[in-house]
């Protein structure tokens, strides 16, 4: 749609894209995603080689810094995000502002926005130097912060993090250790948990992405704009989506109700929809989907995890089904990476309510990365949509007297 108005004020010619499914907002170096054939890619390197070669914070630096680091470019990050896992002992005090039973992803938005309140170092956005630790602080924080808000919500002491391990197995020991009891994660959930951080590290101009890019365009404050990005990840059509699947797998008591669930995604009279099922880019089935689907095969087995057997086996029916139908073909619905990431996480221990905040741990160093090129980016300036104004025209104001 042209708008003449805008081209009357000599403002050019726009264009009228609801969700922006057709405009750029920016230019990027950091993820490629070919949706027609299915690829992704971080800084060149496929998805796939990573999941299988790579670990989370490896993927954490080559996402910042856009390539893979050397071995002492290695163990400097790796050292520097260690040494900023702690968080201020008056931070951790919002939690009890809480209560016990707000869902962790409230939680995630408050004491991530509050961390502007802590650094005032990183207010000062114009200086590199400055925005480069606070991606150390946010990347180094976001499990401590994330562990908390679950060990609120079930009323058990803070575990504070033990700086000698590693990033995933320090956040499994900050969320089910308890006091006084030695705790050892064990490696096949560390390895699948990091797997799937890696999974979700980034994906360019999502909803999220986004949310944090608008945001800090205007020269605000990293910590809220991650705080703004949380947000958006929460609704269930984006990172809210696989606590979602997995409420929904479990409404299904057996695979004979599949058909009938995906009939009822199809009845258009019905706002329900198939969860983890379709996206805005991928026409093909999700890469990362079918990297979480092998690991479900892999980590089930692995863990002997005879409560979760049941779950996957209602969502590779689920999924032969609905490929097989003429609904989900005619629209190119494929599993996306919500689909089978719930069941890892079930299987590892992570309560429902806790799905989404794994998604941000694993984002917030893509968001980061979104944000600190465009901080890099000589021709970026505020973001301000415009809009097709379909209100009234001019009329006069009538006193309330007047008004009937
Ligand atoms: N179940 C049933 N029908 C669907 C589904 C679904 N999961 N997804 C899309 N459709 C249908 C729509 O009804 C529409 O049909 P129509 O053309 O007959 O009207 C068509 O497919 C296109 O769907 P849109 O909503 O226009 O696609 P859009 O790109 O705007 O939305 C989205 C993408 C939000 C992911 C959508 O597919 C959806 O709601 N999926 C379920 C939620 C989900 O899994 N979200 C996670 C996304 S991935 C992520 O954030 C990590």
């Amino acid at each position: 749609v042209i708008n003449i108005q805008g081209l009357h004020q000599g403002l050019g010619m726009f264009t009228y894209d609801p969700g922006y499914a057709a405009t750029a907002s920016c230019r990027s170096s950091i993820t490629y995603i070919d949706g027609d054939e299915g690829t992704l890619l971080y800084r060149g390197y496929p998805i796939e080689q990573l999941a299988e070669h790579s670990d989370y914070l490896e993927v954490c630096y080559l996402l910042l810094y856009g390539e893979l680091p050397e071995t002492k470019q290695m163990e400097k990050f790796r050292d520097i995000i260690t040494r900023h896992t702690m968080v201020n002992e008056d931070l951790l005090r919002f939690y009890d502002g809480f209560r016990y039973d707000a869902h962790p992803m409230a939680i995630m938005v408050g004491v991530v926005g509050a961390l502007s309140a802590f650094y005032h170092d990183s207010t000062d956005v114009t200086d590199p130097r400055h925005r480069e630790i606070s991606a150390h602080r946010m990347i180094a924080k976001m499990p401590t912060l994330a562990a908390a808000s679950y060990k609120h919500s079930i009323g058990q002491p803070l575990i504070y993090p033990d700086n000698s391990l590693g990033y995933v197995d320090n956040f499994l020991r900050m969320m089910f250790a308890v006091p006084s009891e030695p705790y050892t994660a064990n490696p096949v959930a560390s390895r699948a948990l990091d797997l799937m951080m890696i999974l979700h590290a980034d994906h360019e101009q999502n909803a999220s992405a986004s949310t944090v890019r608008l945001a800090s365009s205007s020269g605000a404050n990293p910590f809220a704009s991650i705080a703004a990005g949380i947000a958006s990840l929460w609704g269930p059509a984006h990172g809210g989506a696989n606590e979602a699947v997995v409420q929904m797998l479990e409404s299904i008591e057996s695979v004979r109700d599949v058909p009938g669930l995906v009939d009822r995604a199809k009845d258009k009279s019905d706002a329900f929809r198939l969860m983890g099922f379709g996206h805005r880019i991928y026409k093909q089935y999700d890469p990362r989907a079918k990297i979480i689907r092998q690991s479900c095969h892999e980590l089930l087995n692995e863990l002997g995890s005879t409560r979760d057997q049941p779950l996957f086996e209602i969502a590779l029916e689920l999924e032969r089904i609905a490929l097989e139908d003429d609904y989900f073909k005619e629209r190119n619905l494929y599993p996306n990476v919500d689909f089978y990431s719930g069941i890892i996480l079930r299987a590892l221990g992570i309560p429902l309510s806790m799905f989404t905040v794994m998604f941000v741990m694993s984002r917030t160093v893509g968001w980061i990365a979104q944000w600190m090129e465009m901080m890099d980016d000589p021709d970026s300036r505020i973001g301000r949509p415009r809009q097709l104004y379909v209100g009234h025209s001019r009329r006069d104001y009538l006193p309330l007297d007047q008004r009937g």
